[in-house]
């Protein structure tokens, strides 16, 4: 957006956390956004305003300029890595981790293992970085259900208490990244903004260190 700064949150979870936090750094919605089906927040500093979207559509917003900031997940990110983005804090927020899985006690797989999950890119380089051939199926939730109905073998999903995976028969097999939400900033508008958003990452920088 053209005036003023604009920051994407992923709804949710994360801007559950997200809030307070920003609440910390002096930025506060002038609605509640957990009570209202508005998208757009004019929030109490003149000038900046919150839009509240899909987690997976922060980056997007981002990289094309319809919002200056975005706050999102590292799972998220790793599968849009782009040039056009700054990744200055780590929020601390929306901590798990992304983790391959699969049945408990399944005997040993030859041949290609079928790989169920929402993270197509990360799963590939993952694979790819141990030399192993696999075949990806994309779902958009629910991972947890695929092997169990035999769609998959494995899957790859985020797991914080593992009582998810658990309560499937599943079992944590390897950890591929650790997850927490990220500030991202559109690389023009850091350039054109810089004054307005300098001071801003430097009032979230303290609240995360709260
Ligand atoms: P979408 O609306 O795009 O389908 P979603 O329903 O998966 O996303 P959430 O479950 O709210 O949305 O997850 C959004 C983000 O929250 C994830 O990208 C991840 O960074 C974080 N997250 C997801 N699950 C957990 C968890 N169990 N513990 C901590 N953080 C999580
Ligand atoms: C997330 C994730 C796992 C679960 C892991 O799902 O996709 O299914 O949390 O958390 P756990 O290890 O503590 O059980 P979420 O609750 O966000 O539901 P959804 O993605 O299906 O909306």
């Amino acid at each position: 957006m053209k005036d003023g700064m604009t920051i994407a949150v992923s709804k949710g979870r994360i801007l559950k956390e997200a809030l307070p936090l920003l609440a910390r750094a002096g930025v506060q919605p002038l609605d509640d956004p957990g009570a209202t089906r508005k998208l757009v927040f004019e929030t109490n500093q003149a000038g900046i305003r919150l839009i509240v979207i899909r987690a997976t559509d922060v980056p997007t917003y981002v990289l094309n300029g319809g919002a200056d900031l975005g706050i999102a997940g590292k799972d998220v990110l790793l599968e849009c890595v782009s040039d056009n983005l700054y990744e200055p804090l780590d929020l601390n927020i929306g901590r798990c981790r992304l983790m391959l899985a699969g049945p408990k006690d399944a005997p040993a797989q030859s041949g290609r293992l079928r790989i169920a999950t929402k993270y197509v890119a990360t799963t590939r380089n993952y694979f790819a970085a141990k030399g192993q051939q696999v075949e990806i199926i994309k779902l958009y939730g629910s991972m947890e259900l695929a092997p169990v109905l035999g769609l998959s073998d494995l899957i790859v999903d985020l797991v914080d208490t593992g009582n998810t995976l658990r309560e499937n028969g599943l079992a944590p097999l390897a950890n591929i990244a650790d997850i927490s939400s990220r500030l991202i900033v559109n690389k023009a508008s850091m350039k054109m903004k810089r004054a307005r958003i300098k001071p801003f990452l430097s009032r979230l920088a303290a609240a995360i260190r709260e």
